[in-house]
């Protein structure tokens, strides 16, 4: 049955019969008038791809490296809020998966699994998302429990130091686990698999949170939090002050502009991730595929440059890559992987992603994802 599906959009349609609405509308939607979120995937399919033919396309590699980590293919997994409320164990699940196919995973602050319980159920090290929060020695503790994981790199989010307004998520009553009020019972009854998987997990609260700060023990949702704890007077001190105590890999997520580009190449980050958020924090934005050329190009050379939004397939990852990005994050599709099939259902997300790649890039004349470039691109289209 899974070989039968070939698309991320198939699998987004199998998502949504199957995840409780909150959850789904959570993934699937932007701040405002979702225009950035629409663009950042509008924005792609404006671009077009130069076929090339009569060229020798046998013996094709699509392995690169992200953050001096080797991977089978440049996609790693965008660090994704409440994962483990899209099906049960998610975070564990995606993990698995992820090691299985030799890319990296990212667990959000904002998971349901913890990261010691992540780290439990998985043997390769994964990535682990911050953000800078007001009390300060709880990042502290943060920081020294993904260490103790073994993370292998830290991602910063530097975009969500207040929230995007989500019409949807407001509406619904967001929160996790979902409160039983009629609304949400009359919708959970059309959702027996979800609720049969989550009557036999015991997760179901922000893992990273619940128990590891005083007097925080009911934190259920994501604004809640925000509004509480996130640190509105975020500078660049406090970033050199994260590198520090980290001591490892970092990878700053969320710059759109170049000024800021340089200022994450000053702070001796090893990355920088081209980000609006997938359109969920300032609407209006442009799609980062349009800010993507030229941050790679004032900084490419210094700082590896990585974006994230709006990709749906393999043939999106290929133009990311040509317009100067070293690698992507994928975090919807991988969301409606795991809503609609659980485990096999990010496999599969991830295989066809990698085939969409591997063939889109033959078809383009190369053989080797590393030398892919913008002379792969029909011109005036990007
Ligand atoms: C969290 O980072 C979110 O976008 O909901």
């Amino acid at each position: 049955m899974t070989q039968q599906i070939l698309s991320i959009e198939e699998l987004r349609l199998l998502a949504k019969k199957r995840v409780p609405r909150m959850f789904y509308d959570y993934a699937d939607s932007g701040s405002w008038t979702e225009s950035t979120y629409r663009a950042n995937s509008e924005d792609f399919a404006r671009i077009k791809l130069r076929q090339r033919v009569a060229v020798n396309i046998e013996n094709r590699s699509l392995h690169s490296c992200m953050n001096g980590q080797a991977v089978a293919m440049p996609v790693a997994i965008a660090p994704a809020g409440l994962t483990g409320m899209q099906y049960a164990d998610g975070e564990i699940l995606v993990a698995q998966a992820a090691e299985e196919f030799g890319i990296p995973f990212t667990l959000s602050t904002m998971s349901i699994c913890s990261i010691e319980d992540v780290a439990a159920h998985t043997g390769a090290p994964f990535w682990f998302q911050l953000y800078v929060m007001k009390d300060r020695g709880f990042i502290e503790s943060l920081i020294d429990r993904a260490k103790a994981a073994n993370c292998s790199a830290l991602v910063l989010t530097l975009d969500l130091q207040v929230l995007g307004q989500r019409h949807k998520d407001l509406k619904n009553g967001l929160s996790a686990p979902p409160k039983l009020t009629l609304k949400n019972m009359i919708n959970l009854a059309s959702k027996p698999r979800w609720c049969l998987g989550m009557l036999s997990t015991k997760r179901h609260h922000f893992g990273n949170i619940i128990g590891h700060v005083r007097n925080v023990d009911d934190i259920s949702s994501l604004m809640q939090w925000t509004a509480q704890q996130f640190d509105p007077t975020l500078s660049w001190k406090d970033i050199s002050w994260v590198k520090k105590r980290w001591g490892g890999k970092l990878v700053l997520k969320g710059i759109q502009d170049i000024e800021d580009a340089r200022h994450a190449v000053q702070s001796g980050a090893d990355a920088l991730i081209v980000s609006n958020h997938g359109g969920r924090q300032l609407d209006g934005a442009p799609s980062s595929i349009t800010a993507l050329p030229a941050i790679a190009s004032a900084v490419g050379k210094q700082i590896e440059v990585h974006m994230d939004g709006g990709i749906r397939s393999g043939q999106d990852v290929l133009k990311a890559l040509a317009l100067g990005a070293k690698g992507v994050y994928i975090g919807r599709p991988i969301l409606y992987g795991l809503g609609a099939l659980g485990k096999t259902g990010v496999t599969r997300c991830l295989e066809i992603i990698r085939k969409e790649l591997d063939l889109s890039m033959a078809f383009c004349g190369r053989t080797d994802i590393e030398t892919v470039d913008q002379s792969i691109l029909w011109p005036g289209t990007f």
